[in-house]
């Protein structure tokens, strides 16, 4: 899969810009503030329907504009596409507009997964040593995008959520119309079973990888697992039919209720997953040294990008904000071999010091806006 142009109109500092793009390596060039990550970002908000930066669409649109266009032109094996967002700023009423080929698109979760990407900025060479919320987003882009189904479920979860927690507040205050609780426990049971066993298989297939990639990457003895933590404690081999995880999480929330009142919000569920990272058994936040906890971040993001070939039948586009230079001379050499006919979107302040860009397309950026180099 191949981005080939991405046109931008009031999008942060861009007023305009029109932007063709190689199916090979391609690097935005600049200083600091030119626009270098604001042009990256509009081409991940193609794959994720959302920023990296920002979950408030609107902070995108040019100070003082009514709104942004972004339009971003691919390529598949079957055909090209043309997808766009145009997003209004707070004063301008109307929220979003998306199409896909010309045709409105009315539900976000339709943009996701037409175009894929795999982004790997500073933050996430960090993913190791993060918060559960960090590891769980990061699984959470990767499997939307493969798994449209996934989204939907996601998002349903996050609004019971949301709808659970508030009621729980009340019966804690006494009010609160307690027959609901159980209404919500059980529509929250379904998705959050949808996502474990979503979750579950996802990351069986990324421990696999991480295991090949942090191998040959860094030549330690040392293995690496990749664990899924959740609520219902189950053993790695078990293999829970998505029914059945279910009726356990029904049955978790129902003998807890008490103490999810007692604290006004619900304690079990996919909201408390994490991705247990370990190496030889220890868990590598503790225990791993930086240069290993690198080592798995960059053997994660690979491996995102082969899951992903598995599943389409198509590497999705790497975009790679500020990274390579956070990286010694042998794991940029590791990253860009191994990404040999891929295509890779990345930002730089001086242009990467390694034989691996080949015939790299070089575009200068300067004050929102970009130029082809020689
Ligand atoms: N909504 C916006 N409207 C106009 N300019 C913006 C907006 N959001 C960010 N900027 C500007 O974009 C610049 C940062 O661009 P960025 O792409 O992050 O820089 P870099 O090249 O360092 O990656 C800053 O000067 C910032 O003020
Ligand atoms: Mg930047």
């Amino acid at each position: 899969m191949i981005a080939k142009r991405i046109v931008y109109r009031d999008f942060r500092n861009i007023e305009q810009a029109d932007i063709s793009l190689s199916p090979g390596v391609n690097v935005f060039l600049g200083n600091n503030a030119e626009g270098k990550t604001n042009a990256l970002e509009g081409i991940y908000l193609m794959a994720a329907a959302r920023s990296f930066r920002t979950p408030r669409e609107r902070e995108m649109v040019r100070f003082g504009a009514p709104f942004f266009e972004a339009a971003l032109t691919m390529e598949d094996v079957r055909r090209e596409q043309e997808l766009t967002f145009k997003v209004f700023s707070a004063d301008s009423g109307h929220r979003r507009i998306c199409t896909k080929n010309g045709v409105a698109i009315p539900r976000i979760s339709e943009m996701v997964g037409v175009f894929r990407a795999v982004l790997f900025c500073p933050e996430h060479l960090a993913i190791v040593k993060a918060g559960p919320a960090e590891r769980r987003g990061f699984l959470d882009i990767a499997i939307c995008q493969l798994r449209p189904l996934y989204l939907q479920a996601l998002q349903r979860h996050n609004k019971i959520l949301t709808q659970r927690n508030a009621l729980l507040k009340q019966l804690a205050d006494g009010n609160g119309e307690p027959g609901l609780l159980d209404i919500y426990s059980e529509q929250l049971s379904r998705e959050a079973a949808l996502i474990y066993v979503t979750r579950r298989e996802y990351i069986r297939r990324l421990d696999e990888y991480v295991k090949h990639f942090f191998a040959e990457l860094s030549g330690e003895t040392e293995v690496p697992s990749l664990l899924y933590k959740n609520s219902l404690k189950t053993a790695e081999s078990d293999n829970l039919l998505e029914m059945d995880a279910a009726s356990r999480y029904m049955t978790l929330l129902t003998s807890n209720r008490a103490r999810e009142i007692a604290a006004g919000a619900t304690l079990y569920g996919s909201h408390k997953d994490d991705v247990e990272i370990s190496l030889n058994g220890r868990e590598a936040r503790l225990y791993a040294s930086q240069g290993q906890q690198r080592s798995l971040a960059l053997a994660m993001k690979l491996g995102e990008g082969e899951i992903s070939m598995t599943y389409t039948g198509e590497y999705p586009v790497f975009l790679f904000d500020d990274v390579l230079s956070e990286l010694d001379g042998r794991r940029q050499e590791f990253l860009l071999s191994r990404l040999g006919e891929r295509q890779v979107i990345m930002t730089a302040c001086t242009p990467p010091d390694t034989p691996h860009l080949g015939d790299a397309k070089f575009i200068t950026v300067r004050g929102g806006r970009y130029e082809e180099a020689d």
